[in-house]
């Protein structure tokens, strides 16, 4: 079974509770159609209730399963506010302000999630990922224990690929922390493997990458991931975890062999973390494009609740795929 299809039965069985804050866009409404209809998952749509049920009425999409609501005629609505306020007047947040966020579709989202009225959110057809990402950066925080958000691309090669037929891999961060320090690259390879494995159930091997293997350049970019490596390696001594490493040494056995002797990782890395968001970001596309690969995500990793971020020209499918993907990790 397909990595998304063994992901959307599993979350059938859980039942969990999705906000989706652009309850009016197009995609979002035939998506939320068949989500319900295929019992994904309970949704809330955010919105106007005669806006969003007008577009679903002219898409032909059913979705009386879901449940609307408008954050500016909701009884919720003063409760969030007092919430938010609570939580962000150390940061200068009025009271005025808190009523006028709480109103806000991804704040309201958000803020369903941080009093127990939600599971997860799923958003970003409209919003950009920072927009997305930043009320839970502020409301939901990080895990216990995690000291960073990051996010990984679950990318699943095609089953005629030559390297690795129908395999998975996991890439960090592709989308959140522009320059990592080292402490937080530490924290990408632990989060990228423990969604690796929660999601995709694989057993994790995780490469730091760098433009070097093992000493073979000095630069201070090099002695980062170096150090990002001591670091994982102190706080999640149990993980199969190499590096710093060329992404040839961390894929290619021979390769693996020649270049960082006697690791149980070099050549056979599952994980890919790569330094800094540009080469994730590009390095993730590339094999999207390139090899065919299905690429699943950005997934947001570290939060205290899941929060997903969709593309801007994301599908339907990619919709209703997020929000299986935010109802397992919901779990
Ligand atoms: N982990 C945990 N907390 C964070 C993180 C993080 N990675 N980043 C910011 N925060 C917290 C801050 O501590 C702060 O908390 P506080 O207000 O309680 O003190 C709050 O979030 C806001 O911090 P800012 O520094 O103001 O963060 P900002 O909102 O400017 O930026 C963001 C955060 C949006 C994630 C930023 O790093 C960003 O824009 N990243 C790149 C996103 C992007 O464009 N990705 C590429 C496209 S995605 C794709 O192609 C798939």
């Amino acid at each position: 079974m397909a990595l998304l299809d063994s992901i959307i039965a599993e979350a059938k069985k859980l039942n969990k509770r999705i906000v989706l804050p652009e309850g009016d866009e197009p995609r979002t409404l035939k998506a939320a159609a068949e989500i319900t209809k295929e019992g994904i998952a309970k949704l809330y749509l955010i919105g106007n209730e005669a806006a969003i049920k007008a577009k679903a009425a002219e898409l032909g999409a059913d979705i009386s399963a879901c449940e609307i609501i408008d954050p500016e005629t909701s009884g919720l609505t003063a409760k969030y506010a007092e919430t938010f306020y609570e939580l962000r007047k150390s940061k200068g947040v009025t009271p005025e302000l808190a009523s006028k966020t709480a109103k806000d579709a991804t704040y309201f989202g958000t803020l369903m999630m941080k009093l127990g009225d939600a599971d997860g959110m799923v958003s970003g057809a409209v919003h950009s990922t920072g927009d997305t990402i930043r009320p839970s950066l502020q409301i939901i925080k990080t895990k216990p224990g995690v000291s960073v958000v990051s996010s990984c691309f679950l990318m699943e090669l095609p089953e005629d690929n030559a390297y690795k037929p129908g395999g998975v891999l996991v890439f960090g961060d592709c989308a959140v922390i522009p320059e990592p320090t080292a402490d937080e690259l530490a924290a990408i390879a632990i989060a990228s493997s423990q969604t690796g494995k929660a999601l995709a159930g694989i057993e994790p091997k995780v490469a730091m990458l760098s433009f070097s293997s093992k000493g073979s350049a000095k630069h201070d970019r090099v002695s980062k991931v170096q150090e990002a490596v001591r670091k994982a390696k102190e706080l999640a001594p149990e993980l199969a975890l190499d590096g710093e490493l060329q992404a040839d040494a961390a894929l290619v056995e021979a390769v693996g062999k020649l270049k960082s002797p006697g690791s149980a990782v070099a050549g056979q890395a599952n994980v890919l973390v790569f330094p800094n968001l540009e080469a994730g970001n590009i390095g993730y596309k590339l094999v999207e494009r390139l090899a065919g690969a299905q690429a699943l995500g950005p997934i947001i990793q570290g939060l205290a609740k899941p929060v997903n971020d969709l593309s801007r020209g994301c599908s339907v499918s990619d919709i209703v795929g997020m929000v299986a993907i935010t109802a397992v990790m919901a779990k």
